[in-house]
């Protein structure tokens, strides 16, 4: 899969509707990410997702992209042993996943995962779950020395991918040369083997600011609350 080809297109979907059209549009690979906790549920941080949750949000991306690569977030705490780890994984994939994403290096869960058949894909950088702050991380040395020994045993687990966060470009590059893996960057440079982002910061669903590596491609905020006002105006126009 590495190297060769085309970069990999990588975003995030939480339902049927969304993902019929992350299908249409041919995206390599569909990732129900736990950020369904802040875009869909309006929690502050992604760990207060259940893995109930995640489930109806694959079944619904599977219903709508039947034919489409589909990833499930693991969410805090479901994989923090390794029986549990490969049980929450087996939920997703009868649920419809085809792949799960862990975060970190939780070496022992990884491998029930993988022992259980189940495709694997990493994250490592900014893990969301248990971050401190959103800041970029791997910026000393010590740092990036870390990340890149992490990718380093998360490659030689033959995962089918390793998401990478808000990390140098300089890093990104260096594990992308140095793995095996295909690579997938958020904020991680051009130099990865394909990139992952968030749908509601791609289509600009919402008025918070974004972050800094997140790139617009529509503005479905302004188009919906026009649509809604136009609507409003409409009914009391009788
Ligand atoms: O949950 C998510 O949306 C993610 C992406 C940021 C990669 O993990």
């Amino acid at each position: 899969m590495k190297k060769e080809g085309k970069p990999i297109s990588m975003i995030t979907v939480y339902d049927a509707a969304f993902a019929r059209m992350a299908e249409a549009a041919e995206i390599d690979m569909l990732l129900v990410g736990d950020s369904a906790a802040n875009v869909m549920l309006g929690m502050d941080r992604t760990a207060g997702i259940s893995m109930e949750a995640m489930c109806l949000f694959t079944s619904a991306v599977k219903r709508g992209a039947p034919n489409s690569y589909i990833i499930s977030d693991m969410p805090f705490g479901s994989d923090s042993t390794p029986k549990s780890a490969a049980c929450n994984a087996k939920k997703f994939i009868e649920a419809g996943a085809n792949a799960v994403k862990v975060e970190g290096l939780p070496l022992d869960s990884l491998r029930a995962i993988i022992e259980e058949g189940i495709d694997l894909v990493g994250h490592l950088g900014l893990l969301p779950q248990t971050a401190k702050n959103f800041k970029q991380t791997g910026g000393n040395e010590e740092e990036a020395e870390e990340i890149f020994e992490q990718a380093k045993v998360l490659d030689s687990l033959n995962p089918c991918a390793i998401v990478l966060e808000h990390i140098p470009n300089t890093l990104g590059k260096k594990i992308t040369q140095a793995t095996d893996a295909p690579t997938i960057g958020i904020g991680a440079g051009k130099e990865t083997d394909g990139q992952v982002l968030v749908m509601h910061d791609l289509l600009c669903m919402h008025p918070f600011k974004l972050p800094p590596f997140a790139k617009k491609f529509a503005n479905f905020w302004e188009a919906g609350v026009n649509a809604f006002s136009d609507y409003k105006k409409w009914v009391n126009e009788k």
